[in-house]
């Protein structure tokens, strides 16, 4: 009989704080509540096929906004097109094919944008990865610092015009918590392979810090810019993962981190916070966390970091040309 009250209490202690767990999630995720119409507005979100960038042009639509899915695949991006229009009845949404591993469909994408749309008002830039290892792009840059960080630098400078245009208008950019990890940040450091955290790490303050200095370049012109961290977000973001980090990162995610974090609706509201809430421009250049402008992390302070990283990205990405 004891034999079996003893793993009988520990199940029940495990659901119990599991139980727990969901609850205080439940209970502290913040949701964009403005009920900001986008009637009239374009939006673009990068990687909207899945996640946390589906999610949030679902609720772009679902405000009736003409919603551009900017996605690499195109059957996987015309499946989410064709939900987001059933279950919005908002026929506005279409598919535009960008790769964010390579500056040349960067380039396409965004000439195309700024040949066929008369304007735009908000750009997410969401689409990311999370661990490749040490893989090139064709560019010769790290996989993950390219389509995380570079591409977003250029596609957000090539749409500027179209921004400026559009005033008051908006750029989100998704960062992530993981910024303030990994070995200490310097902008070489872009280039060279110091392990999958630090290259995901890396780009993702990268991408702070281009806030930051993109709002002091932006001041005045109407158009304001935004970083975030969405939470823990049950999604797939592990599943280029190679090796043997990759199966553990996979199948932490997919069997146990997922009791324990956000729905990708959740996930998708501070994003959805930064597009529609009113009265934050006076944050730009901020950084939000459940929907709420926090702290700077102490390595996006350094300065003179923006301006510096601000020349490089530049130079990468050859953006004068
Ligand atoms: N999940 C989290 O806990 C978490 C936490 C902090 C930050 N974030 C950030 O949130 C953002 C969204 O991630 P998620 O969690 O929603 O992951 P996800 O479900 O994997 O979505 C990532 C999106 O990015 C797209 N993408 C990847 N590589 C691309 C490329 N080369 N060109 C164009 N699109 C590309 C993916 O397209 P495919 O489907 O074709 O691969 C997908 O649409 C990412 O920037 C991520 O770093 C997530």
């Amino acid at each position: 009989m004891y034999f079996y009250i003893f793993p009988i209490c520990v199940v029940a202690v495990a659901l119990i704080v599991i139980g727990c767990v969901k609850i205080y999630i439940k209970l502290t995720t913040k949701w964009a509540r403005s009920p900001t119409c986008l009637l009239g507005k374009t939006v673009i979100v990068t990687g909207s096929n899945i996640g946390i960038g589906f999610y949030t042009a679902l609720d772009f639509a679902k405000r009736g906004a003409r919603v551009i899915l900017a996605c690499r695949d195109y059957k996987k991006g015309e499946a989410a097109r064709e939900e987001i229009i059933k279950k919005t009845d908002n026929p506005n949404v279409f598919l535009k094919i960008v790769d964010m591993s390579s500056f040349e469909s960067v380039r396409a994408f965004a000439q195309e944008i700024n040949k066929t749309e008369d304007r735009l008002d908000v750009l997410v830039n969401n689409a990311g990865m999370a661990i490749v290892d040490d893989e090139k792009t064709k560019d010769g840059l790290l996989m993950a610092m390219q389509v995380n960080y570079f591409s977003l630098f250029l596609l957000t400078n090539l749409l500027l015009d179209l921004l400026k245009k559009s005033q008051p208008s908006r750029i989100i950019n998704t960062s992530s918590i993981l910024a303030q990890v990994g070995t200490s940040f310097s902008v070489d450091k872009l280039h060279k392979y110091n392990g999958n955290l630090d290259v995901y790490a890396h780009s993702k303050l990268a991408i702070i810090l281009f806030t930051k200095e993109l709002a002091k370049r932006l001041e005045g012109s109407g158009v304001t810019v935004y970083s975030l961290h969405p939470g823990a977000v049950k999604t797939d973001i592990f599943r280029n993962a190679k090796g043997l980090i990759g199966s553990f990162m996979t199948s932490l995610f997919k069997r146990w981190m997922n009791l324990f974090f956000k729905t990708p609706e959740e996930g998708a509201q501070t994003t959805i916070y930064c597009a529609v809430e009113k009265n934050i421009e006076k944050f730009s250049g901020h950084y939000f966390v459940e929907c709420r402008r926090v702290n700077d992390y102490k390595r996006a302070t350094v300065p003179g970091l923006g301006e510096q990283l601000w020349r490089d990205s530049e130079e990468v990405v050859n953006l004068t040309n």
